[in-house]
């Protein structure tokens, strides 16, 4: 029988590209999301339904998770996003849904690691703690991030900032995410219990990232590394809650000290293809920068 599969946060930048791979194999998915409105798109792709998800509203994920086989379980970056988990994993299992997949992030399993990372790993010994299958997506960070964080100083300023030093990180992109989780969704056998850690392929500097960027632009973009209080200072003209500033340049300084400068070879197991590289991301979303 087809399976029936659930994500949450489906609006979002790894939920979205989900839904889109799931219906291109042809799946029945769920698209869970806050705002009906912002998933207009999601609704006109073949084998979609949208169904509203609020995590202050627990009615909504009731009746979001009846008849649901396999879920993808994603919450935002938020200081409650352990509890919005656990919720998600108690409705998932009120449910009887069979396996849950759920975004985690990579260094979730280090001690003592980072608060990102504990908050992570904390969600994750619920869902072990709990009676399903399930499967840890671990990724580094998102090549995404440059079209959501950085697009604005590029196209106005041809730079964008980070307090990065010379520090390698190996970016993924996105749609290998939704490609790793689309597939273990339609097909869990072999991946409960696992723990997987996502990356593309090559460790790249703040310089190589905006070699990438000119490169695919024609324009000339330079990485501005800036120190550690001057992100802070600026952040906090932004208005960044504490809380998020704080983990924001914890997450930074340890991409600065190389700690996020390991691959794996997940996504190529996985999906059977390598990952993208920096460079194909940079030639699809050149028109963002
Ligand atoms: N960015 C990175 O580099 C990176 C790297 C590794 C791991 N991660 C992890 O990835 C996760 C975030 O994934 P993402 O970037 O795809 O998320 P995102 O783009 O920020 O989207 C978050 C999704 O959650 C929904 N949402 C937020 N609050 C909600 C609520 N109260 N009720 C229902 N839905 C709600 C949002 O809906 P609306 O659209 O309505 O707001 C949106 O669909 C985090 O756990 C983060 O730690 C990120």
């Amino acid at each position: 029988m087809e399976k029936r599969i659930l994500v949450t946060g489906a609006t979002g930048t790894v939920g979205n590209e989900t839904v889109k791979a799931l219906s291109a194999m042809g799946a029945h998915v769920r698209a869970g999301l806050r705002s009906v409105v912002k998933g207009e798109n999601l609704k006109r792709l073949p084998g979609v339904e949208v169904v509203e998800i609020d995590f202050s509203r627990p009615a909504t994920l009731t009746a979001a998770f009846t008849g649901i086989d396999t879920s993808f379980l994603i919450t935002p970056f938020d200081e409650h996003q352990v509890e919005m988990a656990k919720q998600l994993i108690d409705a998932a299992q009120k449910a009887g849904v069979r396996h849950v997949v759920r975004l985690s992030a990579s260094g979730a399993e280090a001690e003592p690691g980072i608060q990102l990372g504990r908050w992570h790993r904390e969600a994750e010994q619920y869902l072990e703690a709990a009676h399903l299958h399930y499967t840890h997506l671990r990724p580094t960070s998102f090549m995404q991030n440059f079209v959501n964080q950085h697009a604005q100083s590029i196209q106005e300023e041809n730079a964008f900032y980070l307090p990065l030093g010379n520090g390698r990180v190996t970016y993924i992109d996105v749609r290998d995410i939704a490609a790793v989780a689309a597939s273990i969704l339609l097909h869990p056998e072999g991946h409960d219990g696992m723990a997987y850690t996502l990356t593309g392929a090559e460790a790249l500097s703040g310089d190589e990232v905006a070699s990438a960027l000119s490169q695919a632009t024609g324009r000339a973009i330079s990485y501005v590394d800036v120190p550690e209080e001057a992100a802070r200072n600026a952040m906090q003209q932004h208005q960044l809650p504490a809380w998020m500033i704080d983990s924001l340049l914890e997450l930074n300084g340890i991409c600065k000290a190389n700690y996020a400068s390991g691959t794996t070879d997940t996504v190529q197991e996985i999906t059977g293809r390598p990952p993208h590289t920096f460079a194909d991301f940079a030639e699809t979303y050149k028109a963002c920068f």
